[in-house]
């Protein structure tokens, strides 16, 4: 073991105290003559560089007047503007996620199609899908803000004692706890999931609008939770705390977290069924099942002059969806038109399932939220209702319906969904949206 006895000292540290201790051939000291002599020569020679260095700073001074030497911010500035134009010089054209091919033949329709497409993507026209591009169309031109609604009578039964029954307060908690956080599941998985995988411009447009859809959306229901005075974080927070809304969010998160990674690619006939699953499970289940019993709870409570202003915010969302619902079949049944080995049977079974298991969380949802009969509907008939509605999204995919007989207990439903039958919808809006034209130059 070492010890610090043991301990050599380095030569080179010994070296200074041997220096120190014997100075041994040490310069003779100089007199305090030689001294003054030389600091008086120090001295001479400091003002004499004084006395140059002053004659030429006045030299220097009239040229200076005339072309004011560039502080040293300016050459800064220009360094960066020559590192910019470098940059320029050096740019590469083909970075990022898609590569711009340059000098590339121009797209073709043919060229076009919904997944795996390698036509340039930026490029909207020419157009392939119309229906796309229409619904497009349709939705900005179905645009709408939350704050148009009036909330005044809504406020004052929430808040009256004996307006609404203890039932249809739970209907009104458990629609704004699951939709609250349910519109902002289906945003993310449109804009950090679908969006990547969807290789049409004109999809990706009516994605786009979609998105904002649902911020509208959330809002809705944010503005709906103010009015009224609601505990925002108990209603918030349902999606983590009620189990019947719960289920239905997991359900929904679990088809997102497939093709939600950064590097999950299409391409491979399971990449490609991934997406298909995420489609049916975010358009026809989640779009179109689980915001059933919810819409058609509110909607029915409206039709009894109850909580109107909720009822007409739910009106302008249920019409949003029908729209996005419609969007979502129309782009799967064209993946399955463009990929038919996609569409097996065993992946037939597998989409039945999903809309299955989706009906029976949202009948699970109608008990919950209705223990006892309600607002002319009970926990029975929005079961027969789903199956109904289930068997449409059968039927909507190509798929055997699996509800044999579910009729339609609330055909109104389907009379507010068609929005060509409600030719007065826009009759209660308040605001007028400011165009181009309201704006100026000043
Ligand atoms: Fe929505
Ligand atoms: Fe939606």
């Amino acid at each position: 073991m070492l010890s610090w006895d043991e301990y050599d000292e380095p030569a080179e540290m010994s070296a200074p105290k041997t220096a120190a201790a014997a100075p041994q051939q040490a310069p003779a000291e100089p007199t305090p003559a030689v001294v003054a002599e030389q600091a008086l020569n120090q001295l001479n020679k400091e003002i004499q560089t004084e006395i140059q260095q002053e004659a030429q700073a006045e030299v220097a001074a009239p040229a200076a007047k005339a072309e004011p030497a560039k502080p040293a911010a300016s050459n800064k500035e220009l360094s960066k503007v020559e590192a910019a134009k470098e940059a320029i010089n050096n740019i590469d054209v083909a970075p990022g996620l898609e590569e711009l091919e340059m000098g590339a033949r121009r797209v073709e329709v043919d060229e076009k199609a919904m997944i795996n497409c390698r036509a340039d993507l930026n490029q909207l026209v020419p157009m392939k899908y119309d229906w796309a591009w229409q619904k497009y169309l349709d939705g900005c031109a179905n645009h709408w803000m939350p704050q148009e609604v009036n909330m005044t009578a809504d406020i004052s039964l929430w808040k009256s004692k004996d307006g609404l029954s203890d039932d249809e307060r739970r209907i009104i908690m458990r629609s704004l706890g699951y939709f609250s956080t349910a519109d902002s599941l289906v945003a993310n998985n449109l804009v950090l999931a679908l969006y990547r995988v969807i290789t049409n411009p004109e999809c990706r447009q009516y994605i786009l609008r979609q998105a904002f859809e649902e911020a509208i959306h959330t809002h809705a229901y944010q503005y709906c939770i103010e009015s009224l005075g609601m505990d925002e974080g108990e209603v918030f927070n349902m999606y983590r705390e009620v189990p019947s809304v719960a289920n239905k969010a997991a359900w929904s998160i679990s088809h997102t977290a497939g093709i939600s990674s950064p590097t999950f690619q299409t391409g491979t006939p399971e990449t490609d069924q991934e997406l298909l699953r995420n489609l049916i499970g975010f358009y026809a289940v989640t779009e179109g099942i689980f915001f059933y019993c919810g819409f058609t709870q509110i909607l029915s409570m409206g039709r009894r002059n109850k909580m109107t202003g909720v009822a007409e915010q739910f009106q302008y969302i249920l019409r949003d969806e029908s729209m996005h619902l419609n969007f979502g079949i129309d782009v799967i049944n064209q993946i399955k038109l463009e990929n038919p080995h996609l569409w097996s049977a065993e992946f037939q079974e597998e989409a039945t399932q999903m809309i299955l298991e989706g009906t029976e969380l949202e009948i699970a949802y109608a008990r919950d939220t209705m223990p006892r009969g309600v607002l002319g509907m009970n926990a029975a008939m929005m079961e027969e209702y789903l199956q109904f509605i289930a068997n449409r999204r059968l039927a909507q995919l190509g798929l055997k319906e699996q509800y044999a007989g579910a009729k339609n207990p609330f055909p109104w439903m389907s009379e507010i969904m068609d929005l060509r039958k409600e030719k007065n919808f826009f009759e209660t809006r308040v605001i007028e949206y400011q165009t181009g034209g309201a704006l100026t130059w000043d």
